[in-house]
């Protein structure tokens, strides 16, 4: 059966189908008000979201369907020791598809391997969050006309923001996408992203200067620092505010540059800046609904579709070295791999075996 782990378990063509669904929706909501008659999303949040879970549960709503979840994990059974794997075998026997939040790296991927029905994932750790990139994707191609040949500058929490690592996924796949990559030091993209974007052959730059290519961005994709991610409260403190873009640094912007944000802000974007034409973060909101819509219709319409999008295989002598995998702390999960160029990678969250 289809799921969504990650946004490459969909080929381009079926990306830029949702797209064309999404636009569809929003000029004839009427027709779409009965598609999802009789059939059930769950929505199974171990992690606090505003945006993600509401537009989950508004789309499900908007398409004649109905919802059942929790938002939380202290008001699930995980608090007792319940496994992923055994909470997603129980719900499958609930509902028509699952959309599922969790903040172990993996999680999803693990659900996956329990579930009955489709699963999505609405955010696993600091890994992914597809469903973001959806409406990043509808976002940019609303407001620039093209997912190809940007220059796209992504700013803040490069290291554990997971709506960055599904952003460069996607867009690596658009022709002539150049990446500016500005953070602190400690917030640097992780290792196996960057492994990705060489494997792939992007052309990037790495800063921690944001004025210094300002003026050649199309997009600049802002994030909030992830404190929940943080082992050291005081590490958080000294990179919290490390950038803010307000208006005096979009003094020497294109006029044409949109200015995105998977919400929630902290500090990064200065309030003055909301009403500059180039701020498109409230627009991406109502884009995120509309393609999670366009999803939940298609993982329901091609939920007989094998699931091949993960070619991976058990390792028993294998151990993925990421602390914060869910291969360390699920009970009986199979260590998967996926060998490409030459090495394995956690088929769980995607870090590198390296030294074997
Ligand atoms: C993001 C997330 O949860 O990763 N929020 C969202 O889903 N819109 C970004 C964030 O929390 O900073």
């Amino acid at each position: 059966m289809r799921h969504l782990l990650d946004v490459t378990d969909f080929s381009v063509e079926e990306l830029y189908e949702l797209i064309r669904t999404a636009e569809d929706i929003a000029q004839n909501k009427e027709k779409y008000c009965q598609s999802c008659k009789g059939k059930k999303l769950a929505t199974l949040f171990f992690e606090p979201s505003t945006r993600t879970r509401l537009s989950f549960e508004a789309a499900m709503l908007e398409l004649g369907g109905s919802v059942l979840g929790f938002s939380e994990a202290s008001s699930s059974s995980a608090t007792k020791g319940e496994s992923i794997r055994d909470t997603v075998k129980v719900v499958s026997n609930y509902v028509d598809i699952i959309a599922m939040r969790h903040p172990i790296e993996g999680a999803a991927f693990a659900a996956v391997k329990a579930a009955d029905v489709p699963v999505i994932n609405a955010g696993d750790g600091g890994h992914c969050h597809p469903t973001q990139t959806l409406a990043d994707l509808l976002t940019i191609h609303r407001e620039c006309g093209s997912l190809t040949g940007l220059t796209i500058g992504l700013c803040g929490d490069l290291k554990y923001g997971r709506t960055v690592h599904s952003l460069i996924n996607a867009m690596s796949r658009y022709a002539g996408n150049k990446f500016v990559l500005i953070s602190p030091s400690e917030l640097a993209l992780p290792s196996y992203m960057k492994d990705f974007m060489k494997a792939e052959r992007l052309e990037y730059v790495e800063t921690t200067d944001m004025d210094r290519y300002m003026s050649q961005l199309d997009v600049l994709y802002m994030t909030r620092v992830q404190k929940e991610r943080f082992d050291d409260e005081k590490e958080y403190m000294r990179v919290k505010d490390c950038y803010i873009l307000d208006n005096k640094k979009l003094a020497g912007a294109k006029k044409s540059l949109r200015i995105l944000h998977p919400l929630p802000r902290v500090n990064e974007i200065a309030c003055e800046v909301d009403s500059d034409p180039r701020a498109a973060y409230f627009r991406q909101t109502l884009n995120g609904k509309l393609m999670r819509m366009a999803l939940i219709l298609k993982l329901l319409r091609e939920k007989d579709m094998p699931y091949n999008a993960r070619k991976s295989e058990v390792h028993k002598d294998l151990n993925c070295p990421n602390p914060k995998c869910v291969t360390k702390t699920e009970r009986e999960l199979e260590k998967e791999f996926i060998f490409s160029d030459g090495e394995y990678r956690c088929a769980y969250c995607d870090c590198y075996v390296k030294n074997r």
